[in-house]
């Protein structure tokens, strides 16, 4: 797979000026690159970036779906709402809503189900934390996470997901995690899906997330089970992103 997934995930920055500079920074980025581009912002500002993006191929996604489908569920969106404004792709189980909303193993793959069967492309996070890391315990962390996704969508519709592997110790402390120890996470969890399914493992995406920037971006894309980035603070700053862009 030469063309690599470059997805930025705005969480809750942004403005309706400040949008429109980016964006169309990221156009002139994305038009000159092999690598697909995918822009998630807050949910108040999916519709411009919608309109801002029209006819280019820049993808857009959203940060986050309601486990329901519609009703009294004051300050939640939809995911026939998303849909309605060009998202193609939704964020699930970032470990932000994890940690500060409470967000279970559970949800989350309650959640990936919702988008599959509306057929948008969850983009699942996963990882471990600091002391998981340090124990070595990752592995435990990572099947914890994969387990109930793997057992409420099942295995003939596993092709239809995309992991982000998110160090939860490397999200926005600048400390990245190294591109050869994030390969052999990115390589535990194609095996783990490979155990379902081989064909599905071996054309399964998965993102790598935590402090990437322009200077090593290339190191995480240069490895074999990394088939793109999910960049955060980095995804903000325009001559940044637009290198992140670039980059093979
Ligand atoms: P970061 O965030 O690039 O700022 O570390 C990544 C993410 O949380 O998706």
């Amino acid at each position: 797979m030469s063309s690599k997934l470059i997805a930025a995930n705005w969480k809750m920055n942004g403005s309706l000026k400040e949008n429109v500079s980016l964006i169309e920074a990221v156009k002139i980025a994305a038009s000159n690159s092999e690598n697909e581009v995918l822009i998630i912002p807050p949910t108040i500002y999916i519709d411009q970036v919608h309109c801002l993006i029209k006819e280019c191929d820049v993808k857009l996604g959203a940060q986050n779906i309601s486990s329901q489908i519609k009703g009294a569920f004051t300050g939640e969106t939809s995911v026939s709402m998303i849909k309605e404004f060009g998202c193609h792709y939704s964020l699930v189980g970032h470990s932000e809503r994890r940690a500060m909303y409470g967000e279970t193993d559970q949800l989350v793959a309650e959640k990936t189900k919702i988008l599959i069967d509306n057929n948008i492309v969850p983009i699942i996070c996963i990882g471990e934390t600091k002391s998981e890391r340090e124990s070595g315990e990752w592995r435990n962390a990572i099947n914890r996470q994969l387990r109930p996704i793997l057992s409420v969508i099942g295995e003939k519709k596993l092709d239809k997901i995309v992991f982000a592997y998110e160090p939860v110790w490397a999200i926005g402390t600048g400390l990245s995690a190294n591109a050869q120890s994030a390969n052999e996470v990115h390589e535990y969890i194609c095996c783990t899906i490979s155990e379902k399914n081989d064909n599905i493992a071996n054309a399964l995406e998965i993102l790598y997330g935590g402090s990437v920037n322009g200077d090593n971006v290339s190191d995480y894309l240069a490895q074999p089970y990394i088939n793109g980035v999910l960049v955060g603070g980095a995804s903000l700053d325009k001559d940044i992103f637009a290198k992140i862009i670039a980059s093979k």
